[in-house]
């Protein structure tokens, strides 16, 4: 059985070009801009516009929130926000969490940072939270996420069918999980 507040004192999360650093108010401008991307809006589905004062209260609670694990994901070299990854929806006696995660934009995709930063996180859930699954859902057009959650051994579980209205169409929403006992490609 894992505690309900298994991601009290978050940990900063590195490899070569990464660092993960506990998301809070300081990445207001970045996450400002990764909110209001039309790319990434559409690939994330969201509907809902949030204003300033969202986005302040939010940043300035997460640290008050044990049962999930928000990061900013920053460059290395230069602390620069790059974009977002999260566990959430604990469910504690089952050690099962979800996760998402949300590049900036465009501008920084396909250059393997959405790969390493859930690669960093799974290895943290796993190895350090002790999580036994971690779920996710992805929508069908999203080709992209799919091949990094691919990548880092999440499995196609099933669909839920018209899931998602955007633009006027319908579209399906892949559900993904991994286990811990599942191979992590490197
Ligand atoms: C999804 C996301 C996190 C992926 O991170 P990323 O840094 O862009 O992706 P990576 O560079 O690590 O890997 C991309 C992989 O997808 C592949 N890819 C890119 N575009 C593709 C396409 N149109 N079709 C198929 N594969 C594609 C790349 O070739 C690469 O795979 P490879 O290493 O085997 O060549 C990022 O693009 C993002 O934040 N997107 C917007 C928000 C989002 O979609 N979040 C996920 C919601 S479920």
């Amino acid at each position: 059985m894992i505690p309900s507040d298994v991601f009290r004192d978050l940990p900063v999360l590195t490899d070569d070009r990464l660092r993960l650093v506990p998301l809070a108010e300081e990445h207001f401008d970045g996450v400002r801009r990764m909110l209001d991307d039309p790319v990434g809006r559409r690939l994330t589905g969201t509907h809902h516009t949030f204003t300033d004062d969202e986005v302040r209260r939010h940043l300035a609670t997460r640290a008050d929130h044990h049962d999930r694990a928000d990061w900013a994901i920053t460059e290395a070299a230069t602390g620069a926000f790059l974009g977002e990854a999260v566990l959430h929806e604990l469910d504690a006696p089952n050690a099962t969490a979800g996760y998402r995660i949300s590049l900036l934009g465009p501008e920084v995709f396909s250059r393997g940072y959405g790969t390493a930063a859930t690669r960093l996180v799974l290895n943290y859930a796993f190895d350090v939270a002790g999580l036994h699954r971690v779920g996710l859902e992805v929508f069908d057009f999203n080709v992209r996420a799919q091949r990094v959650y691919e990548k880092c051994g999440f499995v196609r579980e099933g669909i839920y069918r018209s899931a998602l209205y955007w633009d006027g169409i319908w579209h399906d929403v892949i559900a993904m999980g991994i286990i811990a006992s599942d191979p992590r490609p490197a």
